[in-house]
């Protein structure tokens, strides 16, 4: 059954309630609200342009909202610095990935440690011998998230020498490495081929499978027909409905959305 957008009788782990935000003289998002129950792998697709990686932005503190209301859990985020709300566990990925290309594939992991809740330098500026041993802790970690997505024989190798699809695999190692609860993926199948993509689909049911919550943009259908469930659609920076993407797909208002004309 399609339902209208509103809250769920259970508390979500990610609300976003009557979000706007202005560019100027274009309205990119104009009261966007929805929810992501937690422990699911929900989708969010629409046309070019509809606000979903203005609203990740939002999600994540990248860009300041004009108003509206976004939680994890009963925890406000609206306002708060990117840094914090990273350390509250919230992770994302970009839909243009941005590695450190003359760094190591390894390099790139381990610079999202300081997200890490309890592993703050701060903690280990005690001795040498911490440092170190936290130091190696966290390439023990990174190196077993770099095996998760299938890049560990990758991880000496400068990041600018991966293929495009390989760098959409190191923006989901890096994201994890901050152990986040809510993970937002900005097309993470975008220009991976059919081998790469069965990594990424199985790394992410296996992370749902450890707790894990995503919210994830797509536009290749077979992708989110194969992971999300529900999908929102969202169109004019508005969330249009949610339901199971079989009954969502045939709804002539996603239709009209996506066409931009009257059905
Ligand atoms: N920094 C910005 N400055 C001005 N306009 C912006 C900015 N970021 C986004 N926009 C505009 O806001 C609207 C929503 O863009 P957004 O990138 O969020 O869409 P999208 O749903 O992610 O599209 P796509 O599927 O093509 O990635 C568009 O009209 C876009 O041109
Ligand atoms: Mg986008």
């Amino acid at each position: 059954m399609i339902r209208s957008h509103g809250r769920s009788a259970t508390t979500p782990l990610l609300s976003v309630t009557g979000i706007t935000k202005r560019f100027g003289g274009v309205e990119a998002l104009a009261g966007c609200t929805l929810s992501v129950r937690e422990g699911s792998i929900t989708g969010l697709i629409g046309p070019n342009g509809a606000g979903k990686t203005t609203l990740f932005n939002v999600i994540s503190g990248l860009t300041p909202a004009d108003g509206g209301e976004i939680r994890l859990g009963e925890d406000r985020l609206d306002g708060l610095s990117a840094h914090a709300i990273a350390r509250r566990g919230v992770a994302r990925t970009f839909q243009i990935p941005r590695p450190l290309g003359r760094m190591s594939v390894l390099e790139n992991v381990l610079v999202y440690a300081h997200a890490q809740p309890g592993e703050g330098l701060a903690r280990v500026f005690t001795s040498p011998a911490r440092v170190a041993a936290a130091e190696q802790r966290l390439r023990e970690r990174a190196h077993a998230i770099l095996e998760s997505v299938e890049l560990a024989p990758l991880a000496g190798d400068r990041a600018e020498t991966l293929s495009g699809g390989q760098k959409k695999l190191l923006e989901l190692a890096r994201a994890l490495m901050s152990e986040p609860r809510m993970i937002l993926l900005d097309e993470p199948g975008a220009g991976v081929n059919p081998t790469l993509m069965r990594s990424l689909v199985e790394a992410i049911r296996t992370l749902r499978a450890a707790g894990r919550t995503f919210l994830l943009i797509e536009h290749d259908m077979d992708l989110v027909t194969e992971l999300c469930d529900p999908v929102i659609v969202m169109a004019q920076g508005r969330t249009l409905l949610e339901g199971p993407f079989a009954e969502v797909r045939r709804d002539p208002r996603v239709l009209e959305a996506y066409l931009g004309t009257a059905a």
